[in-house]
């Protein structure tokens, strides 16, 4: 049948218009210009507990809030709380679900501007991605709830012989715990834990250990919509010590998780060798991202839409354009038309509207990028790089680079950030550049430039990719248009942002009555 749509589309901005600039710039600052306080909230209650800052990657000496870290009581409070009040939450139905989800997008979207101060100040994100990713959270939000009432609301009659009746019905499966990352700290954290409120569990959610300011906030506003605080709980800490004793103890029923494969892989080994329940986890993970460019594709449009998918967030999208394939007749003339359009990115501290590249996260991700690229710098051809301005010197930042290898096999694992691979091919080599990127074992997302359709359909055939995308770039997954998610190292092959994503969350049950 037909998919109902989402209502409406999350409020935009209109970036072009100095006034609404104006505006928003005074509300960025005033939602940061006193030190925010995140910490364990548990049963709607925020708790006080011994503090770590929480600093602005920009400006590494700015504190721009504090993190309480939760105790072992803490999360066994969430967890007993969470098991006594799981079971009236899925009771309440689909709809009554959707009433609450609904009203936490309406609140959100009301504070968008604050709640982007927040996002560019503790992630470094830009004030174009800070906007997207707010109406990305509250598009999950309205999206979710609308699945909610379509799916989670009445049972599926089916049919029996005289005198029985069956129905199937959807229902959460308990105590979900959502572990997301800080790359989209707002929009993956709420995407999360939307969907598996909105299948009826109830939720401990762990927000990167860089991110918990904003994470505390969405909090704040689910229970201000009506989301009980005893079903809904945030645990902030580090995957280590906190993620590891929540993924270990045999109360949580399922786990969804966004960040590396090899997180993915060892949370599969503790849910694996625990007691009790088999426990499902939904994983999201990294990607080894190509483009593929033949002698048909324009190159103007190739430009755009190659800076766009590896350089917008810094490159700190796990969707983001690790390797562009060049058919060799076109190469020269796109990489002259890069070498330009690297030179016109301007770096700068991420709450002015000017700037197209902000920091990375911190300084552990900023060394990886220091190291691969003094790798590169051995064994590939520099093309072209951004250098650092002054106004950058006291951030964790990485100007833009591209280099130009000679196989996919130098690269040994996902590089997360600013820096694109270019790798010539022959037309006749096709099958064999298809070879090597199936070799990665990675499947998220995947560029395709043609104007020839059956090679792009034969392309989109051949590879096992979650999202592919012809003729544009291929970040900024729209919720409800682009569900999003890969396969094979790249995650499960849940689709976010899709009709079937909430049934991850979700048991059935079949009830059958001899009536
Ligand atoms: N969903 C994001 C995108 O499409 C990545 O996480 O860019």
């Amino acid at each position: 049948g037909r998919e109902p749509l989402p209502r409406k589309n999350a409020k935009g901005l209109d970036l072009a218009d100095p006034v609404e600039v104006k505006h928003l710039k005074e509300k960025m600052e005033k939602a940061v210009r006193e030190t925010l306080m995140a910490g364990p909230i548990v049963g709607g209650e925020l708790l006080t507990r011994p503090t770590k800052d929480v600093v602005n990657p920009a400006h590494v000496g700015q504190v721009v809030g504090l993190v309480g870290q939760p105790t072992d009581a803490d999360m066994d409070l969430a967890l007993t709380k969470s098991a006594a009040a799981q079971k009236s939450w899925d009771a309440l139905g689909g709809k009554a679900r959707a009433d609450i989800l609904n009203a936490a997008a309406d609140i959100m979207e009301a504070q968008e501007e604050s709640l982007m101060g927040i996002i560019g100040r503790e992630a470094g994100r830009t004030i174009a991605d800070g906007l997207s990713e707010v109406r990305e959270a509250v598009d999950f939000l309205r999206y979710y709830a609308m699945r909610a009432e379509v799916d989670f609301e009445e049972p599926i009659l089916l049919p029996g012989c005289t005198g029985e009746q069956n129905e199937l019905s959807l229902h959460g499966r308990g105590t979900f715990l959502c572990i997301s990352p800080w790359n989209f700290p707002l929009a993956i954290f709420v995407g999360q834990l939307t969907a598996a409120l909105a299948a009826g569990n109830a939720v401990i959610a762990k927000p990167a250990e860089q991110t918990p300011l904003i994470a505390a906030e969405a909090v704040k506003i689910l229970h201000q919509a009506g989301v009980p605080g005893d079903v809904l709980h945030l645990i902030p800490g580090d995957g280590a010590h906190v993620g590891a004793h929540l993924v270990a103890d045999p109360r949580i029923s399922g786990i969804a998780f966004t960040g590396s494969t090899d997180t993915a892989k060892l949370i599969n080994r503790t849910l694996a060798a625990k007691d009790g329940a088999i426990v499902p986890l939904i994983a999201e993970t990294g990607g080894q991202n190509v483009m593929i460019v033949d002698s048909s594709a324009l190159p103007e449009q190739v430009a755009d839409d190659v800076i766009a998918s590896a350089f917008q967030s810094a490159g700190q999208r796990c969707s983001a354009l690790r390797v562009l394939y060049l058919q060799e007749e076109v190469a020269d003339k796109i990489i002259d038309m890069l070498k330009g359009a690297v030179a016109c990115l301007k770096m700068g501290d991420p709450m002015e509207l000017s700037t197209d590249v902000g920091p990375v996260i911190d300084e552990t991700a900023r060394r990886l990028l220091v190291d691969h690229a003094a790798r590169m710098d051995r064994e590939a051809t520099l093309i072209a790089e951004v250098p650092l301005p002054d106004a950058c010197q006291d951030g964790t930042f990485f100007g833009p680079r591209i280099y130009e290898i000679e196989t996919l096999d130098q690269l040994t694992r996902e590089v997360f950030g600013p820096i694109l691979h270019i790798i010539r091919y022959k037309a006749r080599d096709l099958d064999k550049v298809l070879d090597q990127v199936r070799a990665t074992g990675f499947g998220l997302t995947l560029g395709v430039h043609s104007r020839i359709e059956k090679s792009a359909q034969e392309i989109f055939q051949k590879l096992d990719v979650g999202n592919t995308y012809v003729n544009r770039n291929i970040v900024g997954a729209v919720v409800g248009v682009n569900p999003f998610g890969g396969q094979g190292l790249s995650g499960t092959g849940p689709k976010a942002g899709g009709p079937r994503y909430m049934y991850r969350f979700a048991t059935e049950k079949t009830l059958t009555i001899n009536t």
